[in-house]
């Protein structure tokens, strides 16, 4: 099977470095890809952007790709998937509609919220004079979020009122764009936070291991947002009995609930969850595999990801299960000086070819410019290992990251060691 991978990133780089691993697949190619997938065997680059859906189209018919997984999410909330199925081709993703889950911040709470899922208390609004009302009449810490897609960045966690208010004024006034015409004000959660990801036929679906990422810049859950900074699985605070809590009360409602509402959700589907001490509650839904989650996850499935992926893009997941390696993975990012307002690009990147067989290098923000790789982008390396424990893996992590040499580059020194591991 010829498999095609839409996307750049690290999460890309492991989904096909893991099929092709799959003595299913022939070849697979990435679109566009970094300098590490162009590196890896079985592993070819198609210069075409993942929001090119023409260009995308055309390539798979052209090379006869067997399967198209989407990585990231602007895609899929394109309707990259309905463009492939009306052609004929088949692509793992949810379409439009359904990718309106992590595409729209209200309708993921108006979705929770009719189906009985537990999520935090929340309001939606256009207009600032009503936002401050509402902000008025309930008193205590709330988080402002932005309702379109805004890269992990249109989250404000704000301490109190003042906070909020700013947030909510900056938002509706075009602080994000059309992403923030519109906003939901919620309940400020408190608790630890968890990663479930799945994968889903439309009817069935399997769990992959649970994970937990770091999605502030600095050490010590410090400075601004990102897309991610590390990610380690399994997460510290999801027992096997949480676990089940969590598929019964979060994961099978709403798969349930897309398919009342008319929805054949095939694909990814990641659950962004608060442990709370009234149970887990979700967050926010990405209609796709979280990156840098999914590079700690690849290196622990042991099953087939081209048999699973390919059996969910036809519907055929009933009886799957997933081989999983006991041992717990942990990523830590480099990260671009300057990163996530204005990172520094273009600098070129040592130590890669290091033998290291204890690690993995997965790419981001990297191309190769005559045979030296450059960075491109602000998130540029995933340093990914197993361990026997996660102490283990951290210390295969940071002894190569030590080899690896970008000007100015910027990592977190405490992946996988949070204080607050433990849930309320
Ligand atoms: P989201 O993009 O909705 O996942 O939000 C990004 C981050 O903001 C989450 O990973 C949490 O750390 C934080 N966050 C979002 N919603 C809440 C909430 N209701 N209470 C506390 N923290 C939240
Ligand atoms: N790591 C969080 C995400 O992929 O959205």
């Amino acid at each position: 099977m010829k498999i095609l991978i839409v996307g750049s990133g690290g999460r890309e780089h492991a989904l096909a470095w893991k099929a092709a691993q799959s003595p299913l697949a022939s070849e697979v190619l990435v679109a566009p890809g970094n300098a590490g997938t162009a590196r890896e065997p079985k592993i070819r680059n198609c210069p075409v952007e993942a929001t090119d859906i023409a260009a995308l189209i055309a390539t798979a018919r052209r090379e006869q790709v067997d399967l198209t997984i989407v990585g990231p999410e602007a895609p899929l909330v394109a309707g990259i998937v309905d463009r492939f199925l009306e052609e004929g081709l088949p692509c793992l993703g949810p379409t439009a509609a359904a990718a309106r889950l992590e595409g729209s911040k209200s309708f993921a709470k108006e979705f929770l919220t009719r189906h009985g899922i537990p999520t935090a208390r929340h309001a939606t609004f256009t207009d600032l004079a009503a936002a401050t009302r509402y902000l008025k009449d309930h008193p205590g810490a709330h988080v402002v979020k932005a309702d379109g897609l805004a890269s992990g960045k249109g989250v404000v966690v704000a301490d109190d009122e003042k906070a909020a208010l700013e947030a909510a004024t900056a938002m509706l006034n075009g602080a994000f764009g059309e992403a923030g015409r519109r906003i939901v004000i919620e309940e400020r959660l408190t608790g630890v936070e968890a990663s479930f990801i799945v994968l889903a036929d439309g009817l069935d679906y399997v769990a992959f291991p649970t994970s937990e990422d770091h999605k502030r810049r600095d050490d010590g859950d410090r400075g601004p947002n990102t897309g991610g900074m590390g990610a380690f699985s399994p997460a510290s605070a999801v027992d096997a009995p949480l676990e089940v809590v969590i598929r019964h009360e979060i994961i099978e409602p709403t798969l349930r609930g897309l398919k009342a509402d008319g929805h054949h959700y095939r694909g990814f589907l990641y659950a962004g969850l608060m442990l709370t001490a009234n149970g887990p509650k979700v967050l926010e839904f990405n209609c796709r595999f979280g990156d840098p989650e999914t590079q700690p996850i690849m290196m622990r499935l042991r099953s087939d990801l081209v048999a699973l992926t390919h059996a969910a893009a036809h519907g055929r997941l009933a009886g799957a299960t997933l081989e999983i390696d006991l041992r717990p993975a942990l990523c830590v990012v480099l990260a671009a000086p300057g990163y996530p307002a204005a990172p520094r690009l273009g600098d070129v990147i040592e130590g890669l070819d290091t033998a290291d067989f204890q690690t993995k290098v997965f790419h981001a923000g990297t191309r190769e410019d005559k045979g030296q790789v450059r960075s491109s982008g602000g998130r540029v390396l995933g340093v990914t290992s197993l361990g026997a424990t996660l102490e283990e893996a951290r210390e295969h992590v940071y002894r190569r990251l030590g080899t690896i040499a970008l000007d100015g580059a910027l990592y977190r020194r405490d992946i996988g060691r949070r204080p607050y591991g433990t849930r309320p």
